[in-house]
């Protein structure tokens, strides 16, 4: 099959020896997501019409992770020898591939499709063998320094390791976001060496190679410090994982949600959230949450992943919803467990009340019909369906499979009906 262009290959191939994990580095979550995904969605955003994605270390969890794709290609670097070489290894499967390559790190989780899909811009008007896109931090310690003449033209990059204490001082560094021409990538590659530091083929030589040939390089300050933030350390993980809080919570606001505390509440990247909604503090959305318009959430609220909130539902203090769906105007205000529910319409959900959906082995839904009440304390054990209009008393328990009629009221322990007129 012909692969399509523009193609981005993001790297991924290093197990990350500084987080001590287990886990491929570039899988280890920001607000949810694996940060490979927001590389992944970057570049497409920016244009890429196929993703090669370099993996090594732990590649059944990339393929695992990012399974079904279809604009997804795996290379495989059997052996670390830097991130030069891991380029190389696409290039028998992007042999013929005449557009723009892009290459990207997949320890970058804060790249926005912006200025990459300005870097591919660029590069093309430039006509650039290469175009690297460089960002001034305040911080440059780890990166790679960018070289320039007296007249700012780009020289070179030096790694961290390899530098003077001038060239430490230098702020303008290689965020590792370039586009090739594809044959002239590949044919710098067959020249770059290992004589570094780290004796790795490194891609910060490719630039430098290609000027030598007398091709052209053009390093353009595009990108922002956020941007750029590598994910090397927990440390670095945490603080990825607050810059893209702030940016979720950003874009939720501007689609016309209030966070009334947003230091103090967490929402995934998977989460959508309705108008005029208010999140309250010490509220936490995890998972692909849909959460309606006109809807109260918290203080102290634990949506989980799996749950739909209809308009107009409440969630409140100490509450936990699980897998479970609730329709218009239902709310539960305080300290309730509802986990594999489907609650209907207009339905109130009394403190204390709780779906016991987990029998040891297995898990359980409960149905609760619109309009249902349910008292404070009460215990539903699943399955088990509940009525539309049915009221349940307070510290009810109503047992498995002893479904409760529209209409009728149960109190008790187990649960027994009552007639209005004489209870
Ligand atoms: C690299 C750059 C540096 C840049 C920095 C941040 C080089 C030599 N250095 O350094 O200039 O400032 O990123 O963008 O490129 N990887 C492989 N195979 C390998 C080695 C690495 O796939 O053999 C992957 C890693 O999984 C990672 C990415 O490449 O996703 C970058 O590797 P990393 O070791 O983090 O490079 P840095 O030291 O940060
Ligand atoms: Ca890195």
């Amino acid at each position: 099959m012909a692969i399509e262009g523009p193609v981005a290959i993001i790297l991924a191939a290093g197990q990350g020896k500084r987080m001590k994990s287990d886990r491929a580095k570039v899988l280890h979550e920001v607000c949810g997501r694996p940060m490979i995904s927001y590389v992944v969605d970057a570049a497409r955003g920016a244009g890429a019409k196929t993703i090669v994605v370099v993996v090594g270390y732990a590649a059944d969890q990339l393929y695992a992770a990012l399974d079904g794709e279809p604009d997804i290609r795996f290379a495989v670097q059997e052996e670390q020898l830097g991130t030069g070489h891991a380029v190389k290894v696409c290039r028998p499967l992007l042999e013929g591939c005449e557009e723009p390559i892009m290459v990207l790190v997949g320890d970058e989780p804060l790249l926005r499709p912006e200025p990459l899909a300005d870097l591919l811009d660029r590069q093309r008007k430039e006509q650039a063998a290469c175009l690297l896109g460089t960002a001034e931090v305040a911080d440059p310690m780890g990166f790679g320094r960018i070289l320039r003449d007296s007249a700012g033209r780009f020289l070179r990059i030096v790694e961290e390791r390899d530098c003077t204490p001038e060239e430490k001082a230098i702020r303008e560094v290689n965020p590792s976001c370039y586009v090739f021409e594809p044959a002239a990538l590949w044919d710098a590659l067959d020249r770059i060496g290992t004589s570094n530091a780290q004796g790795e083929y490194y891609l910060t030589d490719a630039p430098e190679e290609l000027l030598r040939s007398g091709q052209k390089v053009v390093a353009l300050n595009v990108l922002s410090a956020d941007d750029i933030l590598g994910v090397n350390t927990r440390q670095h993980l945490a603080q990825a994982g607050a810059i893209m809080q702030a940016r979720i919570q950003d874009h939720w606001m501007t689609e016309g949600v209030s966070i009334v505390d947003p230091p103090n509440t967490y929402i995934d990247g998977r989460a959508t959230i309705g108008r005029d909604t208010v999140v309250y503090p010490f509220s936490v959305i995890t998972g692909d949450v849909k959460i309606g318009s006109h809807c109260k959430i918290g203080p102290f609220a634990h949506i989980r992943p799996g749950t739909t909130l209809a308009e107009g539902v409440e969630i409140g203090a100490f509450v936990e919803v699980n897998r479970s769906t609730i329709e218009t105007g239902s709310y539960a205000r305080h300290l309730a467990y509802l986990g594999d529910a489907r609650v209907g319409s207009n339905v109130n959900i009394g403190c204390g009340a709780i779906t016991a959906n987990f029998d040891g082995v297995h898990k359980h839904p409960t149905v609760i019909g619109d309009g249902a009440r349910i008292g404070s304390n009460s215990v539903m054990v699943a399955p088990v369906e509940i009525g539309a209009g049915a009221v349940v008393g307070a510290g009810t328990v109503v047992t498995k499979g002893d479904d409760v009629p529209a209409g009728a009221t149960v109190v008790g322990v187990p649960a027994r009906p009552i007639s209005k007129s004489t209870g």
